[in-house]
């Protein structure tokens, strides 16, 4: 069966959605998450574009095993040069460079011929090949670029050292019949193409981004780029999950498959959405929370008689397992570190300590720990935030005749620094007292309160996103008592703008 690769680009093309911008240590944990996931490729940033995202590629090519780590570069030398910076140690490296190849863009944003346009493509792709063998090359809005133009630098960067030619839908354009035909008609065309692989990047602007891919699948392509849960500029990228799962369980139809482990589909995008703070729509297919909820008495029946009546995906192969009770109480620490290697989770001794001492609080409050509960539990350890501020005791009187009144006392270097306020609600009054303790000057811009597992006694997570001076950050907490949660993620984001500031 042919293997389609999967070249993941959430890290890149997925930044890019609004309010999604991730620090070293969120790309290095997602990138190890992608690495288990199985993908082939993952595009780690843009390395000229930030000195945040040249050092996070340069971790993560140091870093995660297993996938081809990339950098995006301009079709300019400069970039390409940074590429190549971050990308060098890596154990599998590619540089990834684009130009635009569509009249609209040539004339109205470069102001540059189609000559002048295919001569940078060629002599950047040379440039980078010069560093490296696997090179990519991508001409920009290529499903508006007329196709005898985008037919000739594909073949010029190729023979120029080109092993993989991306055909971007930038703007989101392609239908899938038409964009799937521009696939074939390329595979025909192009005098050099089987010494390239071809690569689809949809743009999802008309909701077809996944159609698209699977389309162009259908017509040679022989790698898909993708982001978790679909994110990306504007109204996203392809979505892994989907197109992943349509490849795998209609094979029939692609007779194509890819490396992709779907089991660990569902936790790739819990982590997606806890580290960029965007939640995923219910009704998103595979992982959205109701993609398994069967709301219908007909439906209900049949499922009892015989699952595949209503079910074409076991929840389990995406790695949604039914509640599965893990610890409890009487667990042990061994048990428990156990599970946080299956998990995939490597903590030191100290920071072990720690955990297991929040585990053990946390079973005395709820009688089952689920793996939801367990990875909410190490957050902040595997974040490394250093803290500048903690919790130290929270205390709440509210109630409908009173004035929600809150009493915190958190731990700043060596002090205990307590303070009372009021507020409209008991969160209101906590954030009150948690600002005025730590003098922040940031303004709340979301605030987010979930369920982690279903029941009573469910964890409460908190995600929080704050501004000062230009710096966004995200902060969550977990624990059984919403307000102490509300507490912990607004004091999580404060230790993270306090880290940046340094
Ligand atoms: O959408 C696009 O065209 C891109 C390119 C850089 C591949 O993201
Ligand atoms: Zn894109």
């Amino acid at each position: 069966m042919r293997i389609i690769k999967i070249f993941d680009t959430t890290l890149r093309d997925g930044e890019q959605s609004p309010g999604a911008s991730m620090n070293v240590e969120e790309k290095v944990q997602v990138a190890r998450q992608l690495a288990r996931l199985g993908v082939d490729i993952i595009e780690a940033g843009f390395a000229i574009s930030s000195p945040g995202d040249f050092e996070a590629i340069k971790t993560i090519g140091a870093e995660v095993e297993g996938p081809i780590i990339c950098s995006l570069a301009r079709a300019k030398e400069e970039d390409i040069k940074r590429a190549w910076e971050a990308v060098k140690d890596a154990p599998k490296k590619r540089i990834h460079t684009f130009h635009s190849t569509s009249d609209i863009h040539l004339k109205y944003q470069f102001r540059i011929s189609r000559e002048e346009a295919m001569k940078r493509s060629v002599e950047m792709v040379r440039l980078a090949r010069s560093f490296v063998e696997d090179v990519e090359f991508s001409p920009m809005d290529a499903s508006r670029t007329d196709i005898n133009y985008l037919c000739e630098v594909i073949e010029a960067v190729i023979d120029a050292g080109a092993s993989t030619v991306n055909i971007p839908d930038t703007v989101g354009y392609g239908i899938p019949v038409e964009f799937g035909a521009l696939i074939k008609a390329i595979h025909d065309r192009v005098k050099n193409i089987d010494k390239a692989v071809i690569s689809v990047h949809c743009h999802n602007d008309l909701g077809l981004a996944v159609a698209n891919s699977l389309s162009a699948a259908l017509n040679g392509a022989g790698q898909v780029e993708c982001t978790i849960n679909g994110i990306g500029e504007r109204a996203g990228n392809c979505s892994l999950e989907e197109v992943v799962m349509a490849l795998r369980i209609r094979r029939d139809v692609f007779n194509a498959d890819t490396n992709i482990k779907t089991e660990e589909i569902m936790r790739s995008s819990k982590l997606v959405t806890k580290i960029t703070g965007i939640s995923v729509q219910p009704n998103k297919a595979i992982v959205g929370a109701n993609a398994f909820a069967h709301e219908s008495g007909i439906h209900q029946d049949g499922l009892l008689k015989e699952k595949c009546t209503y079910e074409i995906i076991k929840p389990e192969t995406v790695g949604l397992y039914k509640t599965k009770l893990v610890l409890g109480k009487h667990s042990g620490r061994h048990a428990f570190k156990t599970r946080l290697d299956e998990l995939g989770y490597k903590l030191s001794d100290e920071e072990l300590n720690i955990a297991f001492d929040r585990f053990k609080k946390l079973a005395d409050q709820k009688k089952d720990i689920f793996d939801e509960d367990i990875e909410a539990l190490i957050s902040e350890e595997v974040e490394k935030i250093p803290e500048a501020y903690s919790l130290a005791d929270l205390n709440i009187v509210t109630g409908m005749s009173q004035k929600p009144t809150a009493t915190i006392k958190i731990k700043v270097g060596k002090d205990i620094i307590e303070k009372t306020e009021q507020g409209d609600g008991p969160v209101d009054a906590a954030y009150k007292a948690i600002a005025s303790i730590t003098n922040t000057k940031s303004t709340l811009l979301k605030f987010e309160v979930k369920s982690i597992t279903g029941g009573t006694d469910a964890l409460g997570e908190v995600m929080v996103s704050l501004e000062e001076g230009g710096r966004f950050v995200r902060g969550h907490g977990a624990d059984t008592d919403i307000i102490v949660a509300a507490a912990k993620a607004y004091i999580n984001a404060l230790n993270k703008l306090a880290t940046r500031k340094k």
